[in-house]
């Protein structure tokens, strides 16, 4: 990994980075989530933090410790996540949604628990839209360098462009969750990233070495932008 000089230093730079699953509730003791284990989205705090930023860690259910000198905010539901972000946002300098955001949320949590019936084999429960929070994040007028990711399982180069320009976005990274060893709840991760005017490959590697890869090149692109 490149090391940082002088002029390349984050000190004085507010990064805010959401890491983690959210967790959807829907009765008092049931939620949906999903497998994501939060680690890149740490692992790129530390790097940050490491390189002079001024870290906050906006951080779903997740079970890692805290990353040294960063702030943690701990959210649970999308909604949550949303209210925070937006709050930390405002003094901003670069956000990067690494959260595994919960799509949809329950349209109406039971205040109790909800019972299994002896007449109905089948049940469903409805869902609606949660707000897209990296989108909201690069809707603001003072909008901080927005940095998205993207898992997926096939068309990555398209899905991921489509999310860079869909969503506002100043650059995104992108991993291909079909491949065996690598993104979700894996130690290491490939990362393709897209930005409006070009890209970069960062290969398979640890997710410590690909975060300080990232932030190096979120910093590039910020004083070339
Ligand atoms: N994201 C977000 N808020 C949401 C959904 C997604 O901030 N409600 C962010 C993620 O943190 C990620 C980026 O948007 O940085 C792309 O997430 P992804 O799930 O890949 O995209 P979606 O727009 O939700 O599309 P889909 O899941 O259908 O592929
Ligand atoms: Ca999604």
């Amino acid at each position: 990994v490149k090391h940082f000089n002088s002029n390349q230093s984050l000190a004085g730079q507010h990064w805010v980075i959401t890491a983690g699953p959210t967790r959807e509730a829907i009765d008092p003791v049931r939620y949906i989530s999903n497998h994501s284990s939060g680690k890149m989205g740490f692992s790129i705090a530390s790097a940050a933090q490491s390189f002079g930023a001024t870290v906050t860690l906006i951080a779903g259910p997740v079970n890692l410790s805290t990353p040294s000198n960063c702030n943690r905010i701990d959210v649970q539901s999308a909604e949550d996540m949303h209210q925070a972000a937006i709050d930390q946002a405002a003094s901003a300098d670069v956000f990067i949604a690494c959260a595994a955001v919960a799509d949809y949320k329950v349209a109406q949590v039971s205040e109790h628990k909800i019972k299994k019936t002896s007449t109905n084999d089948a049940m469903s429960i409805a869902l609606v839209k949660n707000p897209d929070i990296v989108a909201s994040v690069a809707a603001l007028a003072k909008k901080p360098f927005t940095v998205g990711f993207a898992a997926e399982t096939q068309d990555v180069e398209q899905y991921a462009k489509g999310k860079l320009v869909r969503k506002n976005l100043d650059m995104i990274a992108a991993n291909d969750v079909a491949k065996q060893g690598q993104g979700f709840n894996s130690d290491d991760n490939a990362l393709k990233v897209y930005w409006h005017s070009g890209n970069k490959d960062l290969p398979l590697t640890d997710k410590k070495q690909l975060a300080e890869q990232l932030v190096v090149l979120i910093n590039d692109r910020m004083q070339n932008d």
